[in-house]
């Protein structure tokens, strides 16, 4: 495959793209005001709430969120990859795709190598589990059945040092292949080595990782082997063994599953993240296909990102022994930053000495599911988990609880969710919520943190519009009046959103916004006014930047890739240029106006938990600490 497609192309080509051809040749669309709009293709309905926006060259379902521009559109509807719905948009508008200069090119063919070699090693492995009685009575004992194997491309790789060696690694280049994507180990000359080593694969200075084990290949969203996950037959140790990281693999960023899952649901409602391989791959045959694997580590922030690009409903499933209940619980303090309303995050506590394999296998997938479905909030797992650690029934107790739960629920985005967890929690403390939220610094403007989270009026806002509201966008039906009249009190949070909201939308109206103004934004070290000003700078640069080329510009980037798609599809009262530009500027004015020190300490203490601190900041943060000690002013 050839290199990288420039960024500018993908702009020409969403310029010269009409969204509404793209899906209209694939959804009956019909008229709707300025918009078009039709049954959701991406979940099942009866009365319309999808919605194709010419003017953003956008389209957005306010039933199930669904959203994105022509070329997502062909990336989830038709599951195509990036490259495919390039090329695909690209023979419509009768352009060539342009491939980026020789440098990356010589890149991307060394990984297209890579990845041909972990194909070839895959049908390697699968022709060998063939062969192999020992090792299909080994699945077939873990009940597993030959479809399911084929499926999730169950191999073998059959004992020997050099099996790989001699069958992929005859040339010099062939063996670095090898050994790039971690199939081989280079042999370190020990004493006592010398013996074993005698042989083929002595010569070529290296052997082979996996052997006599049942394979696993871990297969990214387009379904290319990235590594592999190999599990011992009889006894040894260790139980599994694991490709190392490569150029093709990480591990914080895979998740084993999800590549079936695609290929066997239309829409993935939910995800079960669950521990094992044989986890996933045996509640796949009892016809569970949304469960993940995290491989052999714990949830990540991009796994959770990944995650939920996929869908809004994760359920954590853990073993009910004490190491399932710590994973848990480090789980559950990765994923406060994604914690939000629209998205349910749950928690699953399987009965001791069980996991998901073997549960499934004992009582079936109805049984099973019925678990899933009554899986544990994390709300409810966090406040009881806390509650149980002090006395209740003390004021210091209760105190005390207030005091734990207050960096858990600082990690918590500002806005609704957030909310409903210290309502929760003031319940339990036995206190008026304001008072509890003011205890621990979550109260309104005070700590609504660097995130672009958005407050109630927000996102939310855009959803309440919802599939009953009827009138085409921009009326201005009572929900428009509602939105307007909350971002009238809104908080920060909701202020950097709307106006996030307003330049996705109307490109051409960030113009109003002062350049200065605009690196005072990139400066504040608040993420939300960071997106904020490189959105209008991208505006500043391209005067007929549409929406959907500047969400498209977003798109390596998926958390603010979501969430600015999310804030595309928010309805905001029709104005011209004009108009915005001037509730634009006065927004950033505002903005900046409120950025005292106190606001740039939190938004360091926030980025410092996030993503860590340069040194410059950690100086800059030492310091502004200093400044608010007691007795400073
Ligand atoms: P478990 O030890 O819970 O095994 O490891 P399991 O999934 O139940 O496997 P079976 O049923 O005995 O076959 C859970 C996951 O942790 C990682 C693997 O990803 C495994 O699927 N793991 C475990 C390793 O990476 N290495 C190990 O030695 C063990
Ligand atoms: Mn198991």
């Amino acid at each position: 495959m050839a290199g990288r497609i420039p960024k500018s192309f993908i702009d020409e080509l969403l310029a010269r793209t009409d969204i509404v051809e793209v899906i209209g040749s694939r959804v009956p669309l019909r008229k709707a005001g300025r918009e078009w709009k039709a049954n959701c293709p991406f979940h099942g309905e009866k009365t319309p709430s999808f919605y194709v926006s010419q003017q953003k060259q956008f389209y957005h379902c306010f039933g199930c969120g669904a959203h994105g521009t022509a070329l997502g559109f062909l990336i989830d509807h038709d599951r195509m990859s990036f490259p495919d719905a390039v090329e695909d948009l690209a023979n419509r508008a009768g352009l060539e795709v342009p491939r980026e200069g020789q440098a990356e090119t010589t890149r991307d063919r060394l990984q297209d190598d890579l990845f041909a070699l972990t194909a070839n090693v895959d049908q390697h492995f699968r022709d060998c589990l063939k062969e192999s009685d020992r090792a299909k009575d080994y699945l077939k004992s873990r009940g597993l059945v030959g479809e399911t194997a084929v499926r999730y491309h169950l191999g073998y790789a059959p004992s020997g040092w050099d099996n790989l060696v001699r069958k992929f690694g005859q040339t010099e280049a062939g063996r670095y292949a090898l050994l790039s994507v971690g199939l081989v180990i280079e042999r370190e000359p020990k004493p006592g080595d010398a013996q074993r080593s005698a042989g083929a694969a002595s010569s070529a200075g290296v052997y082979d990782r996996f052997r006599d084990r049942v394979m696993f290949p871990i297969r990214d969203s387009r379904g290319r082997v990235v590594g592999f996950g190999g599990r011992v037959i009889d006894q040894g140790e260790p139980k599994y063994l694991n490709s190392p990281e490569t150029p093709l693999f990480h591990k914080g960023r895979e998740l084993y599953g999800l590549y079936e899952a695609r290929q066997q649901l239309r829409n993935i409602a939910r995800l079960l993240v669950v521990e094992g391989y044989m986890d996933v791959v045996r509640l796949a045959q009892a016809g569970i296909h949304y469960a993940v694997a995290t491989l052999g580590t714990s949830t990540t922030p991009e796994h959770l990102n990944r995650m939920f690009r996929v869908c809004g409903d994760v359920v954590f499933c853990f073993d009910g022994d004490k190491a399932g209940r710590t994973a848990a619980w480090r789980a559950l303090e990765t994923a406060l930053p994604f914690a939000k309303e629209g998205r349910q995050l749950k928690f699953l506590f399987l009965p001791e000495g069980h996991d998901p394999d073997t549960l499934v296998a004992e009582e079936g997938r109805e049984a099973f599911e019925a678990r899933v479905e009554h899986a544990m909030p994390l709300s409810e797992y966090l406040v009881t988990h806390l509650a149980s650690q002090v006395e209740l029934d003390t004021v210091d107790g209760r105190a005390r609880l207030a005091e734990i739960a207050r960096p858990l629920l600082g990690r918590v985005p500002e806005g609704v969710y957030r909310e409903l967890l210290v309502d929760r929690l003031a319940r339990e403390v036995k206190m008026p919520a304001p008072r509890l939220a003011a205890l621990l610094g979550l109260d309104g403007g005070a700590a609504s943190g660097g995130g672009f989270g958005g407050g109630p009026g927000s996102a939310g806002s855009g959803r309440a519009g919802g599939p009953g509201s009827g009138g085409a966008p921009g009326g201005s039906s009572a929900p428009v009046r509602r939105v307007a009249r909350e971002a009238g009190r809104a908080g920060r949070g909701t202020l950097v959103s709307q106006a996030i909201a307003r330049v996705v939308q109307q490109p051409r109206a960030a113009r109003a916004v002062e350049a200065a103004e605009v690196a005072e934004l990139r400066a504040s070290g608040e993420r939300g006014l960071e997106v904020l000003a490189e959105l209008i700078e991208s505006a500043h640069a391209e005067p007929n930047l549409l929406s959907a080329q500047l969400l498209e510009r977003w798109r390596d980037r998926p958390a603010e890739h979501e969430r600015l798609g999310e804030l595309a599809a928010v309805r905001l009262p029709e104005l011209d240029d004009a108009a915005v530009g001037r509730e634009l500027a006065g927004a950033v004015t505002r903005l900046l106006q409120e950025l005292g020190p106190d606001r740039r300490l939190e938004a360091l203490i926030e980025k410092a938990g996030q993503v860590g601190l340069t040194d410059e900041e950690k100086l800059e943060l030492r310091a502004l600490q200093v400044r608010r000690r007691p007795g400073a002013p």
